[in-house]
């Protein structure tokens, strides 16, 4: 599929991913509708693409929030007539270990807390769906070719204190298999399905970490760095341009060894 005037629903473009690939498709002639719950955020980004020659609209939108993403679908189609590429790259973490038992006393003094599990599933994943559903409506309702991403990461593999995150990106990571053959069983042409398992990028989050942490965590990439945002979008142009990629999740991660394997 051609980039050039697609219309592209990228959420938490305010920042990190998001905020990279919607600059760079904006580049590339698509028109960008991004949404975010950081308002300020959200409207610095917009601004860097118009000022760029880009076209775009900002919608401040909470992901978990049914209503807040049925207003952002339609808003995109009624600011421009289609949806065609839908990126949910709002994604939290809250890490914590489920249960912390004193080494002296044996007795558990922490635990993980119901809205530490609950946050990171509502965004990551009821965000998630809430996202792809209303913008598939739309696709299907409206005969607009295209393709959905889901954004997994390398820990979907499992991370220990993050049993909450893992859980939503384990997930995610299999849904370009279950809707494109939802898709393919009640004929729905021309919508793909791919996720997206990032490794660890050079994202303000890691790039604010301890520089100890941070020489920790790549001292187990094979490829010795972070994995760059241009490389995530990279991968996305490359699946938006290559009509054969659905169905499956491609992982970008510069190559994590855990446990002497690579994961
Ligand atoms: N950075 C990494 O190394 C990495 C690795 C693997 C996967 N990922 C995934 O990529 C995605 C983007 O990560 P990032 O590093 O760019 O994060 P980021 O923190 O830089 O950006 C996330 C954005 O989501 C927004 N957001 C949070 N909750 C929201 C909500 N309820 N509604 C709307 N917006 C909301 C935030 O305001 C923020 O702008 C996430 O799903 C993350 O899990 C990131």
């Amino acid at each position: 599929m051609n980039i050039k005037n697609k219309v592209v629903v990228i959420t938490g473009g305010a920042s990190g991913i998001g905020a990279a690939v919607a600059i760079e498709l904006a580049k590339l002639g698509a028109k960008i509708v991004l949404a975010d719950m950081n308002e300020d955020g959200l409207n610095e980004k917009v601004d860097e693409i118009k000022n760029n020659g880009g076209q775009v609209i900002g919608i401040q939108t909470n992901v978990t929030k049914e209503e807040e993403v049925i207003k952002l679908m339609d808003t995109a189609i009624e600011k421009f007539g289609s949806i065609n590429i839908v990126i949910p790259s709002a994604g939290i973490f809250r890490d914590a270990f489920m249960v912390n038992p004193d080494r002296e006393t044996g007795k558990v003094f922490r635990s993980m807390s119901t809205s530490q599990f609950m946050d990171v599933i509502n965004v990551n994943l009821l965000g998630t769906f809430l996202t792809l559903r209303e913008a598939s409506i739309r696709m299907i309702d409206n005969k607009c070719e295209g393709i959905l991403f889901t954004i997994s990461s390398i820990n979907k593999e499992g991370q220990l204190g993050q049993l909450n995150y893992s859980s939503t990106k384990a997930s995610v990571a299999l849904w370009p298999k279950i809707l494109s053959g939802e898709f393919h069983a009640k004929k729905v042409n021309g919508i793909r399905v791919v996720g997206i398992a990032p490794g660890y990028v050079e994202t303000p989050i890691l790039l604010g970490m301890k520089p100890e942490v941070l020489d920790s965590i790549i001292k187990d990439v094979t490829i010795g760095r972070l994995v760059k945002t241009k490389e995530i979008v990279g991968a996305i142009v490359f699946a938006i341009t290559n009509e054969a990629v659905t169905g499956t999740t491609l992982e970008i991660t510069g190559g994590v060894v855990s446990r002497g394997l690579v994961k």
